[in-house]
C-alpha cells in the first residue's frame, strides 16, 4: 500500500532539481525546495520561472495555472522547513561524502514516516539509505534531464528498501504522468548501465579521429535516430557528471568501457563542464554552438 504524498521536499535547485521540483508541483503537490544559499536558489528559481513563462507564451498553459505551479513552489536555504514533507528527494551534487552528510541532519529534521529518495545518477542507493535511521524508507528516484520533458523514471530498490515506501514512491513518479520503471540498485541502474559507456565511445572515436565532434554527433541524429548527438548529448549533461558516473560505474565493475577516456579528463581539468559552463565539446557562447577549437 502506498503512502500519501501531499508535500514533496526538494534538495538542490540545479540542473535535476529545479526540474524535479517544477514537475512535482506541475502534479499538484506542495513543494519546498532548498539549495545552500540565496543565489543559488534564486537561479534554480529562475529557470522555472522561465520555463512556466514559455509554456504561457506557447499557450500549453494559462497564466492562472503557471501562478499556481509557482505558488506551490517555497523556496528555502533551511533544511527545517522540510520538517513536515511526507517525501523528500535530494539532487545534489553527485559527491558521496556530501549526501550522507546532508542525509544525517535531513533524517533528525524531517517526520520520521516520510519517504527518502535519492536521484542519484550512479552511486549506491544503500549506501546512502544506511546512514539514516529509516533505511527501509529510502528509494532511488531517478529523472533524467530535462526532468520536465523526459518521460522517465528509474525507481530503484535497494536491499532494504521495505514495500510500501517503493510502492510510495512508484505511485509518485506515475502520479506525475512519468514511465516509473522499477529498478535495483546496480550502478548505473537501466539506462546510465547502456548511456554512459555509448558517450565514452563516442568520445573515444573522437580521439581516435573516426569524425569529427560535429561528424560523430550529426552520425548518430541521421544514422541512428537520436534526437542528440553523444557529444552534444555529453555536454548536456555535463563533462563533470559524465565524469564522476564513468567513475563511479569503473570502480564498481572494473571494466574498461566505463573508463574516463584521457580526453574527457583534459577537458575537466580545463574547466569545460558542458552547456553548464559554456563551453564543452562546444562552445556555446555564440548564436548557436560551434565545435571547441581546444579540443
Ligand atoms: N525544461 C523544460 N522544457 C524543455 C526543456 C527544459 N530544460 N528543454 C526543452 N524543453 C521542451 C521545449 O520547451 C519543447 O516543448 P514543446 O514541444 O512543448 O514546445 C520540447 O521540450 C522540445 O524542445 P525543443 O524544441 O527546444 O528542442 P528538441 O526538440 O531538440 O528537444 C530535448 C530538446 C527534449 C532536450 C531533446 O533534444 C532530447 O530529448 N534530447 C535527449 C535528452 C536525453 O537523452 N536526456 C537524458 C540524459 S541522461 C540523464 O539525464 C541521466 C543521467 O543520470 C546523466
Amino acid at each position: 500500500m502506498a503512502q500519501q504524498i501531499e508535500k514533496v521536499g526538494v534538495l538542490g535547485a540545479g540542473l535535476m532539481g529545479h526540474g524535479i521540483a517544477q514537475v512535482a508541483a506541475q502534479a499538484g503537490y506542495e513543494v519546498v525546495l532548498r539549495e545552500v544559499d540565496e543565489a543559488t536558489l534564486a537561479k534554480g528559481v529562475g529557470k522555472i520561472e522561465k520555463q512556466l513563462a514559455r509554456a504561457v507564451e506557447k499557450g500549453k498553459s494559462s497564466q492562472q495555472d503557471a501562478d499556481a505551479v509557482r505558488g506551490r513552489i517555497k523556496e528555502t536555504i533551511h533544511y527545517r522547513d522540510l520538517a513536515d514533507c511526507d517525501l523528500v528527494i535530494e539532487a545534489i551534487t553527485e559527491n558521496l561524502a556530501l549526501k550522507l552528510e546532508m542525509w544525517k541532519e535531513i533524517d533528525e529534521i524531517v517526520k520520521p514516516e516520510a519517504v527518502f529518495a535519492t536521484n542519484t545518477s550512479s552511486l549506491a542507493v544503500i549506501d546512502q539509505a544506511a546512514v539514516t535511521g529509516r533505511p527501509g524508507q529510502f528509494v532511488g528516484l531517478h529523472y533524467f534531464n530535462p526532468a520536465q520533458v523526459m518521460k522517465l523514471v528509474e525507481v530503484v530498490r535497494c536491499v532494504t528498501t521495505g514495500d510500501e515506501a517503493f510502492d510510495t514512491a512508484l505511485e509518485f513518479a506515475r502520479s506525475e504522468g512519468k514511465l516509473a520503471i522499477p529498478t535495483k540498485d546496480k550502478a548505473g541502474f537501466i539506462v546510465n548501465r547502456l548511456l554512459v559507456p555509448y558517450m565514452l565511445d563516442a568520445i573515444r572515436a573522437y580521439e581516435e579521429g573516426v569524425g569529427s565532434v560535429g561528424e560523430i554527433d550529426e552520425a548518430m541524429k541521421a544514422g541512428a535516430g537520436h534526437p542528440m548527438g553523444p557529444l552534444t548529448l555529453a555536454d548536456f549533461v555535463g563533462l563533470d557528471t559524465l565524469g564522476s558516473i564513468c567513475d563511479v560505474l569503473f570502480e564498481e565493475f572494473r571494466e574498461r568501457r566505463f573508463a574516463r577516456p584521457p580526453l574527457l579528463r583534459k577537458i575537466l581539468s580545463a574547466g569545460w563542464f558542458g552547456r553548464k559552463t559554456g563551453i564543452g565539446f562546444y562552445d556555446y557562447s555564440g548564436e548557436s554552438p560551434v565545435e571547441n577549437p581546444g579540443i
